[in-house]
């Protein structure tokens, strides 16, 4: 009897103890997102992108998101004055908080006259690719409100050649 009592209660804590880190090792292990991905996988991926960024660079350069013949390229010479490592950030034209996506249609609405995009739509997303392509190595700047001089146009009606 006097052996059972004083064994009973350590059994009890070993169990306790036991059930605990199972528990600990459970959460942990599902901490992991996904396991690592094989080179070929990331190959892929990054192919996947710049597939992306191909398709925002015609976008961005031959004029067909707008009506009047301009091109993102006109004024946004290789993604310039985009500045997409500084969204979300109060933008004057948006007249609040917007995001890049919102920007970019802005852009394709007033000075190109031309549909906006579904903001989820493959276009939407090359052009996006496009513009932070152009910026990598940029420092993310969110919220910084990026000042430059006047936007240079070569031609379309409209707008003065320079
Ligand atoms: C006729 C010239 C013109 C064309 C064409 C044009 N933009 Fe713009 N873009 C502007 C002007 C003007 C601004 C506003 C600059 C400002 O407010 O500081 C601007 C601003 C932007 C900004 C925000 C920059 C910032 O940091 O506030 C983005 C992003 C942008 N344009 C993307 C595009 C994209 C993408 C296209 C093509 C779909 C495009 N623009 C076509 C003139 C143009």
């Amino acid at each position: 009897m006097k052996n059972t009592k004083t064994i009973l209660p350590v059994t009890a804590t070993g169990l306790s103890v036991f059930v605990l880190a199972a528990i600990l090792a459970m959460v942990a292990g599902s901490a992991i997102a996904k396991p690592p991905r094989t080179e070929q996988q990331m190959a892929q991926e990054t192919a996947a992108y710049l597939q992306s960024v191909a398709k925002g660079d015609a976008l961005w350069h031959d004029g067909s998101l707008g009506t009047n013949g301009l091109a993102c390229g006109n004024c946004h010479p290789d993604g310039s004055a985009s500045n997409p490592h500084t969204w979300p950030k109060y933008q004057t034209n948006l007249g609040k908080v917007g995001t890049l996506r919102e920007m970019i249609n802005w852009c394709i609405t007033v000075p190109m006259q031309g549909k906006p995009l579904a903001y989820d739509s493959e276009d939407m997303i090359a052009m996006e690719s496009y513009a932070t392509y152009t910026h990598r190595g940029v420092a993310i700047a969110p919220g910084k409100d990026e000042q430059h001089g006047a936007v240079p146009v070569y031609g379309g009606p409209g707008y003065p050649a320079p």
